[in-house]
């Protein structure tokens, strides 16, 4: 591989194409119709914006989907439109979103005709640990392809020879991670609201050493990426409905998230970078009226 697709620059796709870059790797993307924040993001990133999909389905290796996971099947479809246009069969497309089983097989329907090959994908770990612990977990027919990306500085774990593995193993993965931030969020208002933050804090270091400062991150994360995550639990949801089984946790996590997306409480950040810390997140969704009743998280009660 010497040249790589990214669709698109979001956070994830700064730090992919970052170490990419860093490796020698020539990183392209298109970003007709994208923000432009996005369009920063990948100018700092030292990404190559290329005028069409057309374009970057010519020049680029292999192309990695890292959207949000309601994108996942229009970015897949535009992809396979193109492609039959332009004609190659060699094309490797890697999908690495948060997405449901059933979603990931919708995908590879899309872009067999159009002669891609489809590995399904899925990343455990933040952005930012991209080339430092951060797992991208493979299947498919053809996974073991991609374990190339091995010699860039990426994890990688073949978990299987069938679409959706990768993606069934994401839901369920994100569902511990997104479960663990709304239940903090929530029982931090909670006491925050009764003046008794710091000690809660303390209390749970003591019970659980080292949980809270593993979470948090990621909960400063939902200051731009609860609309995402609701998405993903939304993916869940739908993942055991298909399987005959009833998810409650999914749901509920699926509403706090979207009543925090509902807040606008951050702005995305231009190099893909996490600012803040636990305590100011949560003092900033507390003011917000994050849990009031008849507060902006309304959609709560639905
Ligand atoms: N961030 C993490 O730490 C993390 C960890 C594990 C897995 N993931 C997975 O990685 C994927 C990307 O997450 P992220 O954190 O990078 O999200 P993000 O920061 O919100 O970025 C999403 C990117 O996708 C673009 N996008 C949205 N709709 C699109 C469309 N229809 N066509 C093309 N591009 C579109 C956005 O562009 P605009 O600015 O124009 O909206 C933005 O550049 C998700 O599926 C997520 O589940 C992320």
């Amino acid at each position: 591989m010497k040249r790589i697709g990214i669709l698109s620059i979001g956070e994830m796709g700064y730090h992919w194409a970052r170490l990419l870059g860093s490796q020698g790797i020539e990183v392209l993307t298109y970003a007709g119709g994208r923000s432009e924040v996005t369009q920063r993001r990948a100018t700092n990133a030292g990404v190559r914006l290329v005028p069409s999909m057309r374009v970057l389905l010519e020049e680029s290796d292999l192309v990695v989907s890292v959207v949000v996971p309601l994108a996942a099947k229009r970015v897949a479809s535009q992809v396979a439109r193109s492609l039959a246009r332009v004609g190659r069969r060699d094309l490797l497309y890697l999908d690495a979103n948060a997405i449901s089983p059933m979603t990931a097989r919708e995908i590879e329907r899309a872009l067999a005709p159009a002669g891609a090959i489809f590995v399904d994908g899925c990343i455990i770990g933040s952005a930012a640990r991209i080339g430092h612990g951060t797992l991208i977990c493979l299947s498919g027919p053809q996974a073991e392809r991609l374990e190339e990306l091995r010699a860039f500085g990426f994890s990688t774990r073949v978990l299987g020879t069938e679409i959706g593995q990768a993606s069934a193993f994401k839901v369920v993965y994100a569902g511990l991670t997104k479960g663990l931030q709304g239940l903090f969020v929530e029982l931090l208002i909670g006491a925050r609201k009764f003046g008794l933050l710091h000690e809660i804090i303390r209390q749970y270091e003591e019970s659980f050493p080292g949980l809270l400062a593993k979470i948090g991150p990621s909960i400063v994360g939902l200051k731009t990426h609860a609309g995402r995550r609701a998405e993903e639990m939304a993916e869940l949801g739908q993942t055991y409905r298909h399987n005959g089984l009833r998810s409650v946790m999914a749901p509920a996590t699926r509403k706090l998230l979207r009543a925090i997306a509902a807040l606008d409480a951050g702005m995305a950040s231009e190099t893909g970078e996490r600012e803040g810390s636990v305590l100011e997140t949560v003092e900033l969704f507390f003011h917000k009226g994050l849990l009031r009743e008849n507060g902006p998280g309304g959609s709560i009660r639905s």
